[in-house]
């Protein structure tokens, strides 16, 4: 479900930090099956992604968090 939200979402721009990105969002929601933006925010901290796709990261992770 989130590799299916991060196409929908089309995340990824360069790309370097996705897999990383996708590992943690997945770590979320097994914790966590309902994140709110502020769960999101704290658990995805330690993400950092330079080309800014965090919008679209929380985007793809509520989309993701409907099927899990
Ligand atoms: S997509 Fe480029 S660093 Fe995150």
């Amino acid at each position: 479900p989130v590799q299916k939200a991060w196409i929908e979402h089309d995340v990824a721009q360069c790309g370097y930090c996705q897999s990383g990105q996708i590992m943690n969002a997945v770590s979320l929601l097994e914790r966590n099956a309902d994140p709110s933006d502020e769960d999101i925010a704290q658990a995805m901290n330690g993400n950092i992604c330079r080309c800014g796709t965090y919008t679209r990261i929380k985007a793809a992770i509520k989309t993701a968090a409907k099927e899990v």
